[in-house]
């Protein structure tokens, strides 16, 4: 077994002491990231006179070779080693013995494992957001196919108003938009350099770690070298981001169960997304659906529990910190298979546009119009909410909708005319009278357009 440590030790580790403390298992996944670190270290050894031009160029060519060879499955960095950057450790000492000894001079596993993962978060989490920009763009697509449908808008899941299936479908679009950008954000501020920072105190070696970053990529270097290795507010912060983004994927989802319903009846999942019942041969059930409300649970649970691990660590480094590898690699492969199985459903999902515009007719959903046409009448709004709220309690006890009232009632309860009511009680008229951010169709038209405008700003975001 390679290890990183040794001199002072008389013993090797115990094997339940090294089963207990090991991360192999689970951060060799940052072995293209590691390679690339300890490339840019050797770079910059180099460039201090430790190590020959040409040791420098042959550690990049092995390390690159040991990409290449885990890749194509011809070398196995699963040995017995600690972690990741111990099973380089033992390929590149296989491979270049006479310089692999030199190369992790000014270089600890406290700034490289930061280093490691923030260059894994940066193309991971663009892989995120544009799967999430699929998603937005899939909702986007079914809103500019439904701009002329009706459906009643909810509160306390109670029919409320009319609005249009696009202003409903758009309303998820914003928030999950937001959410890319809170991803961006996080991202942004991850793209920094721990390296130079060593242990915790930096290195007399008088390494140049403008230029290691530089050579990863990383747009700046983390100005404290104690900070630097303590950090991990960028996990931390992702997983903020993605315990919301999972938070509205889940209510999403859970309308997509509430729609295909037989009680709402306001859509069917393709069969391509949707899952039979062993039992119950008439089945068809929202599956998928139902674990994207699911692993709302589990992104809350990787951001609230990796929070704990980081809550009252002294400062620089501790091994409290290998914690925060699982919850952000599970948060990442979670978000990356939900991402895509939503926006096929919501790609091929068919909705019964008639169960809705039915739903719509239900002309209580316009008692707010009228009591607003009241207002614009003179009447002061407290009295309109009163005398509308007779013409309803009137309709209700006689089993009718607001419209199906007598002109004389009409006259009688709320002072208006029938045909004035006729004008005023019409959904689709409601609609457009409700500008933006209303939906009228100039406001779903103008939402349709920021929406797509903003995809292509997601998409381009991430070359
Ligand atoms: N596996 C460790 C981690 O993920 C690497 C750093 C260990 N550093 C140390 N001084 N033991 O954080």
């Amino acid at each position: 077994m390679t290890k990183l440590w040794g001199g002072r030790f008389g013993e090797e580790p115990a094997p339940e002491a090294l089963a207990f403390t090991r991360s192999l298992s689970f951060d060799r996944r940052l072995y293209r990231e590691d390679c690339a670190v300890l490339t840019a270290h050797a770079h910059a050894l180099a460039r201090a006179d430790l190590l020959e031009e040409d040791e420098a160029r042959r550690v990049a060519i092995v390390l690159s070779r040991l990409v290449e060879d885990v890749e194509a499955g011809r070398l196995d960095l699963g040995g017995d080693e600690e972690d990741v950057h111990s099973a380089v450790e033992r390929v590149l000492l296989e491979r270049l013995p006479d310089v692999a000894p030199k190369v992790r001079a000014g270089l600890s596993r406290n700034d490289r494992v930061s280093a490691a993962l923030r260059l894994w978060l940066r193309s991971a989490g663009h892989g995120v957001v544009e799967a999430l920009a699929d998603l937005i763009d899939a909702l986007r697509a079914r809103a500019e196919e439904h701009t002329d449908v009706v459906m009643p808008g909810y509160t306390h899941l109670q029919r409320a108003q009319p609005v249009r299936l696009a202003h409903h479908l758009l309303a998820h679009c914003f928030a999950l938009e937001r959410d890319a950008r809170r991803l961006l954000d996080a991202l942004a501020r991850a793209d920094a350099s721990p390296l130079g920072s060593g242990a915790l105190a930096g290195s007399t070696l008088g390494l140049d770690a403008a230029g290691v970053a530089a050579e990863l990529g990383f747009p700046t270097v983390l100005a404290n070298s104690i900070d630097a290795v303590a950090a991990r507010d960028f996990v931390a912060e992702f997983l903020a981001a993605a315990a919301i983004l999972g938070v509205h994927c889940s209510r999403l989802g859970e309308e997509i169960v509430l729609w295909t319903s037989a009680e709402f009846g306001y859509a069917e999942l393709s069969d391509a997304f949707a899952t039979g019942s062993s039992l119950m041969p008439h089945k068809k059930n929202p599956d998928a659906a139902e674990l994207a409300r699911a692993k709302a649970g589990r992104l809350i649970g990787d951001a609230a529990g990796f929070l704990a691990v980081l809550k009252g660590l002294p400062l620089a480094y501790n091994r409290d910190l290998q914690e925060d590898k699982e919850p952000l690699f599970d948060a990442v492969d979670t978000l990356r298979s939900m991402l895509p199985a939503l926006a096929g459903a919501v790609r091929t999902i068919r909705f019964d546009v008639d169960a809705m515009e039915r739903a719509a007719e239900d002309g209580m959903v316009l008692a707010t119009d009228l009591a607003e046409y009241l207002v614009g009448k003179g009447m002061p709004f407290r009295d309109a909410h009163e005398a509308v709220g007779r013409v309803v309690a009137r309709a209700l006890s006689q089993e009718k909708s607001l419209p199906d009232l007598s002109t004389q009632e009409l006259s009688d309860l709320a002072g208006v005319t029938a045909e004035e009511v006729h004008e005023v009680l019409s959904a689709q008229a409601s609609l457009d009278r409700r500008a933006a951010p209303g939906p009228s169709s100039a406001s779903v038209k103008e939402q349709l357009e920021t929406i797509a405008r903003s995809i292509d700003d997601l998409r381009a975001a991430q070359r």
